[in-house]
């Protein structure tokens, strides 16, 4: 007899992983919108100390890189969470705030994560189309409250569009949900925006919100990816409280710990890497238009690029793999016809170009 699972895992869609682990080095990997660049090297001697004491169980407590976030932040430490991942972060929330019941509400296309926390859970969620630019309809979000809705998601800037909205719009948009639906901000990418330029700035949004959440990741800028670390800013530690609740105590290593808690004092150099990588995004974007594409304006480390009008996004993708270029393609982001493209290397940005007029 096979074993039985719970029902759930029916439900639960298989995450969009991006191909390619397997194709070794020599592959522009412009698929999973990681830092073209590796960590600093300070930062890699904080993991490497870490290691050392690796016999021990890491501090469940996060102390060092919750003081550090903290102080950066201007919060208590009380009102930063930590996670593997900010998906880790996500999928806590989920458990922690979501039922049989409940209701989410989050626009479509949108991260990848979302559909899953209603299915994990058994909540209804609400997917809200982007407007025909790609970018959030918060309106429209706002009328899909009801008493029923815990949990409303904004990605700004958005995965897969790379659109964001400008604060004041998300402020006025907080201004229209109840207190006691819990919001999280996820901002991945916002390093990356012009549209909200300075990434700091969202903060004073926690004062009027304490049922906000600023959802962060030391994965894009911080380029440290493979650690795996997300934190949360909260408007209130009630949000910390619940999804350490729900979650083993040990969910970050020792060495993750320390390596991000390096990275934030070389904030000069992250600020360098990011101007860096919106420059190489502008550039490519001219040179996807000059093709004749349609691209929306991004607000992070990568393109959503239009390349087919009958939603045939499957080949492109394939063909440019044929030349040693991954991308991710559109049907499997929500959006048909579209290529998700990380911002690479000149190089990389060149091969692409290349492949693309090869295909022509
Ligand atoms: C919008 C968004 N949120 C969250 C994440 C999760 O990042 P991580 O779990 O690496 O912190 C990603 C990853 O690509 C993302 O695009």
């Amino acid at each position: 007899m096979a074993i039985e699972f719970a029902e759930k895992t029916r439900r639960i869609p298989v995450y969009p992983a991006a191909a390619g682990y397997s194709l070794g080095t020599g592959v522009a990997m412009l698929a999973s919108n990681e830092a073209t660049f590796g960590p600093l090297e300070p930062v890699v001697e904080a993991a490497r100390r870490a290691v050392i004491g690796a016999n021990r169980y890491p501090d469940p407590s996060y102390a060092e890189l919750r003081e550090a976030l903290a102080q950066r932040h201007g919060l208590s430490a009380a009102r930063v969470a930590l996670g593997a991942g900010s998906c880790d972060l996500l999928l806590a929330a989920g458990e922690a705030l979501l039922e049989p019941g409940a209701e989410l509400v989050y626009a479509w296309p949108s991260f990848s994560m979302y559909p899953h926390l209603a299915a994990a859970s058994g909540a209804r969620a609400i997917a809200v189309p982007l407007s025909a630019d790609g970018v959030h309809d918060l309106e429209a979000m706002a009328s899909e409250i009801t008493v029923a809705t815990r949990l409303v998601l904004v990605c700004n800037p958005n995965n897969p569009t790379g659109t964001a909205l400008p604060l004041g719009e998300i402020e006025a948009f907080l201004k229209a949900v109840p207190d006691h639906v819990c919001v999280i901000l996820d901002e991945a990418y916002v390093e990356f925006s012009l549209t909200v330029g300075d990434p700091l700035a969202s903060l004073e949004l926690l004062e009027a919100n304490p049922n906000l959440v600023l959802l962060r990741t030391f994965s894009k800028v911080y380029g440290l990816a493979g650690l795996r670390v997300g934190y949360a800013l909260c408007g209130s530690d009630s949000f910390r409280v619940a999804v350490d609740q729900v979650r083993q105590p040990f969910y970050l290593t020792a060495a993750a710990q320390a390596a991000a808690a390096e990275a934030l004092r070389h904030q000069d150099a992250v600020e360098q890497r990011v101007a860096a990588t919106v420059a190489a995004r502008e550039e490519l974007a001219a040179a996807l238009r000059e093709r004749g594409h349609w691209v929306a304006a991004s607000d992070a480390n990568f393109l959503w690029v239009r390349v087919s009008d009958s939603g045939e996004d499957g080949p492109v993708v394939a063909a440019l793999q044929e030349h040693g270029v991954l991308v991710r393609g559109g049907s499997a982001l929500g959006g048909p016809g579209f290529l998700r493209i990380t911002v690479g290397t000149a190089d990389e940005s060149a091969r692409l170009l290349a492949a693309l007029a090869a295909l022509a």
